[in-house]
């Protein structure tokens, strides 16, 4: 129950914002094999939005680490 709660949240949380990336979608990606920043922005335009990445960068490096520990 909890997880598909976290699921709902990962949904509506967005990582990138400019790109309108979510977290859940961050996740699946990383989980697929995107074990770096770069694959990850590859995979996904993240960074490429108008802010250059200065947003999201930071969020998915966390992710990346989050994702590992997992
Ligand atoms: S928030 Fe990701 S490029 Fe701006």
């Amino acid at each position: 129950m909890a997880e598909e709660n976290q699921e709902i949240i990962d949904k509506y949380t967005k990582v990138c914002i400019c790109k309108a990336i979510n977290k859940s979608t961050m996740k699946k990606i990383i989980k697929d094999g995107a074990d770096t920043l770069e694959k990850v922005q590859k995979a996904t335009s993240a960074g490429s939005g108008s802010c250059g990445g200065r947003r999201c960068t930071p969020r998915i490096l966390e992710l990346l680490e989050e994702c590992k520990q997992d």
